[in-house]
């Protein structure tokens, strides 16, 4: 009567773990697809500004449309790495004077830390990235995430969900600037900026 019991748990345990197992994976793959096509990622609002040192980073008209002027921004925990670009219409937390139209984003992907490229050709991209997009973008080379300028640095692909923090630009006679970084300044910080170090 023992074994019969003992027996049967064996075989409940053989038809129950393959069962779990596939049930666990099944439910982890669906978050998943989830998280990475249908859930609506964060849009880009009104930038919280955190003032910086002033750095020149182009003369206005040195650009043409799309293109993409890699500099660095001086902080306290190292330089950040970022892109200033010329856009064709004006972009959340950018600048535009008259025509001419600028955004300036972190290269630091929002997802886990890698350098981000910048993709001029959208045909290109979706050979080296696997996303179809109809205008440049920033692309991640770790998890082939995707970032649009043009929506004021939002993630549009991948895995990441934030946002690039957006850098301030400022005029100064012919000479861009950027004068100052968006926060939390994604990844390097996730929460709000410390009390009295931003401004709107
Ligand atoms: S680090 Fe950029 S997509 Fe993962």
């Amino acid at each position: 009567m023992r074994g019969g019991k003992k027996n049967l748990r064996r075989r409940d345990l053989v038809f129950y773990l393959p069962v779990a197992v596939a049930g666990g994976f099944f439910l982890w793959f669906g978050v998943r697809v989830y998280n990475l096509g249908l859930r609506e990622r964060p849009r880009p609002g009104e930038p919280v500004w955190r003032e910086g040192p002033r750095v020149a980073v182009v003369r206005r008209g040195e650009l043409g449309l799309w293109e993409a002027r890699p500099f660095e921004y001086p902080l306290a925990q190292g330089p950040l790495r970022a892109f200033l670009l010329r856009l064709p219409a004006p972009a959340p937390g950018g600048l535009s004077l008259g025509e001419e139209h600028y955004i300036a984003l972190s290269r630091i992907c929002t997802h886990q830390f890698c350098t981000l490229n910048y993709v001029p050709d959208p045909e290109a991209g979706s050979l080296l990235y696997n996303f179809r997009h109809k205008r440049p973008f920033l692309g991640c080379p770790c998890h082939f995430g995707a970032f649009d300028p043009l929506l004021g640095g939002k993630a549009v692909y991948g895995p990441p969900r934030h946002p690039l923090p957006r850098l301030r630009l400022e005029v100064e006679g012919e000479t861009l600037l950027a004068t100052g970084h968006e926060v939390p300044l994604r990844p390097l910080e996730g929460g709000r900026a410390p009390c009295g170090r931003s401004e709107a």
